[in-house]
């Protein structure tokens, strides 16, 4: 029989979407110092939500960041435990003028919701909570218990995540974590996701003379440090497109051929995929799909690099620095303390003796694999086979989100990483959108998880 939850879904579903709005429509840019005040309010708006559902335990615990809300609903030893979670921060907007309509007021066409935050993670996120209201207020009990995690940093590095986890310990003991902060792995096709990669992110700046010099004076003696730049970057790749890093892959876990089969049973279709995003030919490793290549090789791609005159028309200069943004995803069982270590010997040793390198490691997160036969996995397996009417897919995602990795090191505990997003999403990007449909797909999923995970 359809569990009253899923009717209450059904009959509360517009409700649920508007106050999804109100949450999208606080700008909780969680790298800018600028929004502190708005993450703050974000982090308030949560901890009313779950005050209002009548959860036992609602707290707001200040980091030297942002604020962590902690919110219990617990119904009996003899029930797991489920941790869920999300993270409330959202990516900056930019560039605006890429926006059809403003990034932090909500709008709805044709079924689909657009707004910064709206898949990643706000909209995900929320899928839990409303999940738990449609079963507290027809069942007036859950099947398992409940702890909600709910970050306010994930989106600039979880730097004060860790350190808050270990401070908590048994406030946080469970059975399993569970986060929909992923991606399905098509449109009506349900995944799981086993592994994440994970992520090394660095800026480097090559210093050359005192002041920006007239390039006709002195060009031709004087190193233009975005030459040298260039030719550093360029060097970090060989012909087959490997990291030319020493010793970047030695802790790098090969793919099983098991695995590579498992792959190529996915439906995953090279040439639509390209098309999707405007490319007509791909740069993968040597001797990889791009599906292994995007979500079980390792990477290194600049992000952003600045020097010189970027203005309108020409302007003759040779500047005095050059810099650029660098990021590493990773793979198991690469270390991110290691992989920075390597690759500040590589600038160090590459740099011309006629610049001055400055190198600064921002942030790191391990990848990880989690353990597909857990029950709570294979309990979500059952779940979203009811609701999409087809098993899904386990998979590997490319993205990061380092605290999976602490999960299972400090509590010892596997991650349910059920995403209803999709890859067209433009997470990150202009026009961020949620599919309401995914949205309603997920809250029913989460029902589901529950009642299997809980023995109901
Ligand atoms: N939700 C994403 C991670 C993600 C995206 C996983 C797509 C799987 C598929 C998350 O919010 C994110 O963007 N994480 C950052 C991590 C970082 C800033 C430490 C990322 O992957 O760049
Ligand atoms: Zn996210």
């Amino acid at each position: 029989m359809r569990h009253q939850a899923l009717a209450y879904v059904d009959t509360h579903f517009e409700r649920f979407v508007a106050e999804l709005q109100d949450l999208l429509r606080i700008p909780s840019i969680s790298t800018d110092p600028d929004y502190a005040g708005e993450v703050r309010r974000a982090a308030a708006w949560l901890a009313d939500h779950f005050r209002a559902l009548g959860f036992q335990t609602v707290e707001i615990f200040e980091t030297e960041g942002h604020p962590i809300v902690y919110a219990a609903y617990e119904v009996g030893s003899d029930r797991p435990t489920v941790l869920v979670y999300g993270h409330y921060d959202v990516q900056p907007p930019d560039p605006l003028e890429l926006w059809t309509s403003p990034p932090f007021e909500p709008r709805i066409q044709d079924g689909v919701l657009y707004a910064r935050g709206a898949s990643d993670d706000k909209g995900q996120l929320f899928m839990h909570v409303k999940a738990a209201e449609a079963y507290l207020k027809t069942a007036g009990t859950l099947p398992v218990n409940l702890k909600f995690l709910i970050e306010g940093e994930e989106e600039s590095g979880s730097v004060h995540l860790r350190p808050f986890i270990e401070a908590h310990r048994s406030l946080l003991s469970a059975d399993v974590v569970a986060i929909s902060d992923t991606a399905l792995f098509a449109p009506g096709v349900p995944s799981i996701t086993y592994g994440l990669r994970g992520l090394v992110y660095v800026e480097v700046e090559l210093t050359g003379p005192v002041r920006d010099l007239h390039s006709g004076v002195y060009g031709g003696a004087v190193e233009n440090p975005i030459n040298a730049l260039a030719r550093l970057i360029a060097g970090l790749h060989d012909a087959q497109h490997r990291i030319t890093i020493p010793g970047f892959y030695d802790n790098v876990r090969p793919l099983t051929e098991e695995e590579r089969q498992a792959f190529r049973e996915l439906p995953f279709d090279e040439q639509a995929w390209m098309k999707a995003i405007g490319v007509s030919a791909v740069r993968t490793e040597a001797g990889y799909t791009i599906l292994e290549a995007i979500t079980a090789r390792p990477t290194l791609d600049v992000n952003g690099i600045w020097g010189g005159y970027q203005g309108k028309g020409a302007k003759t200069v040779l500047p005095a620095k050059a810099g650029a943004k660098i990021s590493m995803r990773l793979v198991p069982d690469q270390d991110p303390e290691d992989i920075i270590a390597k690759t500040q010997r590589y600038f160090e040793q590459h740099t011309p003796p006629t610049c001055q390198l400055r190198f600064t490691a921002l942030h790191g997160g391990r990848p990880v694999l989690v353990n597909t036969r857990h029950p709570a996995l294979q309990a979500a397996a059952e779940a979203m086979a009811r609701v999409f009417g087809r098993r899904p897919y386990f998979t590997r995602e490319g993205g990061s989100i380092p605290v999976v990795a602490d999960f299972k090191q400090l509590l010892g505990l596997d991650s349910v990483l059920m995403g209803f997003g999709l890859n067209s999403d433009a997470i990150h990007a202009p026009d961020e959108h949620f599919g309401l449909d995914r949205f309603r797909q997920g809250i029913e999923s989460i029902i589901y998880f529950w009642q299997c995970y809980g023995g109901a």
